[in-house]
């Protein structure tokens, strides 16, 4: 097809029909995602893809065969693993699209730029941040964390960029058990993550009274408070905090309000009374949070969201001669997205929100989120109504941790539920994640899936309690 030395087709004709066969298997391959669940990785794969092997036939054949196969579930029904998002038909479209622009989003005047700054516009307004607000598009939510936190700092050291931290002991606030995301990002920005104070919870949210106790003895041990991350959306258990309240602390301290909204934040679209769950994120400085888990996107897409453009702006603005700006041709347009971010060079994420959203509609991302809730809620109820099962907490939004082994000593109960999920996903069955709820290794379904009908979630139990029963 293309060994002609030139680095395009020999035959255009030809590369059309094969790309066109690439299509097509993609798009059976979405269209019976049901039917193809994950399986395991053969042993010599690795050696399939070893590069520059001779004689290894035509390009399309070997995605077909050595590609397609070994994905890692989560476009199937029953995957509910960890949180990860279940791909949409749009995105192939989108990348078809991306690639033969091969845009560089980096900045210049062009079509991407515009486009990434219609998402984000549709993101802000979702959100409910003010119409001057800034964002960029991010890898996910773990880079979203660490520009958010660059912004938070350089507001209280405005010389940070050119003097560093220096011996200033800078402290953040977040509920216990926070995403490791926000560890990472005090670690990596050297701020350390022994300066980040995990605040107790009352009733699974932040206590205020308790965050204002810190930041009293913080202050009078000589540290400098900066930070308040709130939680929209807890990795083990979906809980929200109390994001209004949080945003009256930060009012009352001066404190820069970062909301971890990575999948919850979406329940800004879901109906009542699920939506309420993130009431108050409006009011936060800013937001990351992905659209590569509930808004179903491919990976990767995250977005970082700031009310103060020119704090946003501040921190992350550069522009070397070879990158001055133009008032007109390529060299021109504002804003550049590589004065918002870590990266210079960065490719189209927008086009695939944009591809989704145009698609499909906000409205049917609306009702697959509050299906999601609403099946993870029908989880909760069938677990509880299940002799042999326990839920480990009330499911609040789209996550449901439940142990099926109750009668068993704490430690037998752990080794089951690891065990159940690894039986599953060997079988081909249902992908549950495990966490450590009180001490204890549960089993745990994260429902960012459109593809998810009640049925599966019956035939995951079922096949729990088979699993239980042969046991
Ligand atoms: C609450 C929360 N925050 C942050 C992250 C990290 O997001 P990402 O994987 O997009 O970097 C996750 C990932 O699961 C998450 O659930």
């Amino acid at each position: 097809m293309g060994k002609n030395g030139m680095l395009e087709p020999d035959d255009w004709g030809a590369f059309r029909a094969e790309a066109r066969r690439m299509l097509d298997a993609a798009i059976s391959q979405m269209q019976v995602a049901r039917n193809r669940p994950w399986q395991p990785v053969p042993e010599d794969l690795e050696a399939r893809y070893a590069i520059g092997q001779a004689d290894q036939g035509d390009l399309v054949a070997r995605l077909v065969e050595d590609v397609l196969p070994h994905h890692g579930g989560n476009i199937h029904p029953r995957f509910w693993g960890w949180v990860q998002g279940s791909g949409l038909t749009s995105d192939l479209i989108a990348g078809m699209a991306a690639a033969a622009v091969n845009a560089n989003c980096g900045g210049r005047d062009h079509g991407a730029n515009r486009m990434e700054r219609a998402v984000i516009d549709w993101a802000r307004r979702i959100m409910g941040f003010p119409e001057a607000a800034s964002g960029v598009l991010t890898t996910g939510t773990s880079q979203a964390t660490v520009l958010a936190f660059q912004a938070a700092r350089l507001r209280v050291i405005p010389d940070l960029r050119q003097a560093g931290q220096g011996d200033l002991r800078l402290t953040a606030y977040a509920g216990a058990g926070v995403h490791n995301a926000t560890v990472k990002a005090l670690e990596l920005l050297g701020i350390g993550s022994d300066n980040l104070r995990q605040v107790p919870l009352r009733e699974g949210r932040m206590d205020p009274d308790a965050l204002r106790d810190m930041l009293e003895e913080d202050r009078a041990a000589g540290a400098l408070p900066f930070l308040i991350v709130g939680t929209a959306g807890s990795v083990d258990l979906g809980l929200f905090d109390d994001l209004d309240a949080l945003a009256d602390v930060a009012a009352q301290e001066g404190l820069w309000l970062h909301v971890d909204g990575a999948f919850g934040a979406w329940t800004r679209l879901a109906e009542p009374p699920w939506r309420a769950l993130s009431d108050g994120i409006e009011r936060a400085d800013s937001i990351a949070l992905d659209f590569h888990k509930w808004m179903y996107v491919g990976y990767d897409c995250g977005l970082v969201l700031m009310r103060d453009e020119s704090a946003h702006r501040a921190a992350f603005a550069a522009r070397p001669a070879y990158l001055d700006g133009a008032p007109e041709g390529l060299a021109g347009g504002e804003p550049w997205f590589c004065d918002y971010g870590i990266d210079l060079s960065r490719g189209n994420r927008a086009i695939k929100v944009w591809c989704a959203l145009e698609m499909f509609g906000e409205a049917a991302f609306a009702a697959a989120i509050t299906d999601n809730c609403r099946l993870a809620a029908e989880m909760g109820a069938q677990i509880d109504a299940t002799e042999g099962m326990a839920l480990m907490h009330p499911v609040v939004s789209n996550v449901c941790v439940f142990t099926a082994a109750p009668e068993a000593p704490p430690e037998r109960q752990s080794q089951i539920n690891a065990q159940i999920a690894t039986a599953l996903q060997l079988a081909g069955v249902a992908v549950f994640s495990t966490t450590r709820i009180g001490g204890l290794t549960a089993l745990r379904a994260a429902i960012t899936n459109h593809r998810t009908r009640s049925a599966d979630i019956a035939t995951a139990l079922a096949a729990i309690t088979q699993l239980r029963r042969a046991d």
